[in-house]
């Protein structure tokens, strides 16, 4: 692949060897080539399905919400038929965003620079002056705000700025959809106001990394520990379950096994409690129904999804991206979501909540932060950054199992298959030129020994 070597001023990038799946050895170049992340941005979240929003947030006609596609700003918008629309936010005239606020209610896009307005899907309505200064030339049909591909998985909007990319169920595969319906055992959810917005000096990619990383739970949150707000049943260190989907969707981390579970349900059918962690959450997971949704192997698992590339869903009823902001910094979006009718004193709680554990103010992330910076920072030495680093813990060591329902995981220790799937994607999303060429040569999840 002749295109899939990136040229920097220093040295030369080979993508094709940059990460190697059989050793387990990542050059950790690409968490600091400029070009790297240039090429990131284009082959990765110029074409990926990217969630946007959750329905809920913009309910009515007018409502929008403003995101990114990587660093391309966009508006999510109800238009006046209904639909979500997502515009980049960006005038075709000089560049200008045409909408500053972060949510709220419209009827229109009017650019504060020229007076440029456009319509709730997009189209150019009113230019002023058009007949005086354009002497009637514009086509205005030509000069709308470029609209994203838009399509939903149950309340969930994603966009793609590629008009080859698959279906967005297609896209998600099993994995995907899986760690979104995990959000959905208490049934409907709504998406509360307010996302807590704040920045990292880290590449984008540790961030991600590290939602599979059950190793570092017990040192950098040592703190976490000794209080006894974070324990060693919920880490479960000998009960962890990765699950494996096609264009780089995983999920990592606590599932129990079925004698685990065997004995949990028979627990909950003599109506015994138990306070273990797992059990707390289990008991959303008795239910016949939710088991049908996520599946035989699905219902097990507690682990962290990561929809590729950067959506993480934690079990806290939160939602985080990571919003890349160059090599160096990273942009962190906390999104807090109760079930639909949760009275509101009940959903003070859950913000108080969340606001304690994950977040700018939270215990744990403020530990993880300072190691994904001091990660980039080590990724930058001039000596450093060519030294690869190890991901190869428990390389060759474990087993996928199949369901005959299609699901599939490997059950074992603390591992890191997650981080190793996500640099073996990475890489073919990266090496890819196009749609067709990441659908035909990208890599299907593992199966025997891993
Ligand atoms: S930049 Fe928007 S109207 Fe000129
Ligand atoms: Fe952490």
């Amino acid at each position: 692949m002749s295109e899939a070597i990136i040229t920097t001023d220093r040295s030369s990038i080979d993508l094709d060897n940059c990460y190697n799946e059989l050793t387990g050895v990542l050059d950790r170049r690409i968490f600091s080539d400029e070009a790297v992340y240039q090429e990131e941005l284009k082959r990765i979240f110029g074409r990926a399905w990217n969630f946007i929003c959750h329905e809920s947030q913009i309910p009515e006609s007018g409502n929008f919400f403003t995101n990114f596609i990587g660093e391309d700003e966009v508006i999510a918008v109800r238009d006046r038929t209904g639909a979500v629309n997502v515009l980049l936010n960006s005038c075709p005239h000089r560049g200008n965003t045409v909408c500053r606020a972060e949510l709220g209610t419209t009827r229109s896009f009017f650019c504060s620079y020229h007076g440029w307005n456009f319509d709730l899907d997009g189209s150019l309505l009113a230019v002023p002056n058009e007949d005086a200064f354009y002497r009637n030339d514009l086509d205005k049909r030509q000069w709308g705000l470029v609209a994203a591909r838009v399509e939903t998985y149950k309340g969930f909007v994603f966009a793609t700025l590629d008009p080859d990319a698959p279906k967005l169920f297609e896209y998600l595969g099993w994995v995907g959809r899986l760690g979104i319906d995990m959000m959905l055992v208490d049934g409907d959810i709504r998406f509360l106001d307010g996302v807590h917005k704040n920045r990292l000096k880290c590449n984008w990619k540790f961030a991600v990394d590290n939602l599979f990383d059950w190793y570092h739970v017990k040192v950098s949150h040592g703190s976490a520990f000794k209080v006894g707000l974070v324990t060693e049943d919920a880490m479960a260190p000998n009960d962890q379950m990765v699950i494996l989907g096609e264009y780089g969707h995983g999920i990592g981390g606590p599932g129990l096994t079925h004698e685990r579970q065997a004995e949990f349900d028979q627990r909950h059918a003599a109506g015994e409690g138990d306070p273990k962690w797992y059990d707390l959450h289990a008991s959303h997971r008795t239910d016949p129904a939710i088991r049908e949704m996520l599946g035989p192997i699905g219902f097990r698992s507690f682990g962290h999804p990561n929809i590729f590339p950067n959506l993480w869903v934690t079990h806290t009823r939160q939602m985080c991206l990571r919003i890349p902001r160059g090599p160096f910094e990273t942009e962190i979006w906390w999104f807090n979501y109760v079930p639909a009718d949760l009275p509101e004193a009940q959903s003070q709680q859950t913000i108080f909540r969340q606001n304690h554990i994950f977040g700018p103010a939270g215990f744990l992330e403020q530990d993880d932060g300072e190691n994904w910076s001091h990660s980039t920072r080590g990724a930058k030495g001039t000596q450093s950054k060519m030294r690869p680093l190890n991901f190869t813990m428990g390389l060759g060591r474990d087993k996928v199992s199949n369901d005959p329902s299609g699901q599939s995981a490997i059950e074992t220790v603390v591992n890191e298959h997650g981080q190793r799937w996500t640099y073996q994607s990475w890489k073919e999303w990266m090496q890819a030129d196009t749609w067709e060429a990441l659908m035909a040569n990208h890599s299907k999840p593992p199966e025997g020994n891993v």
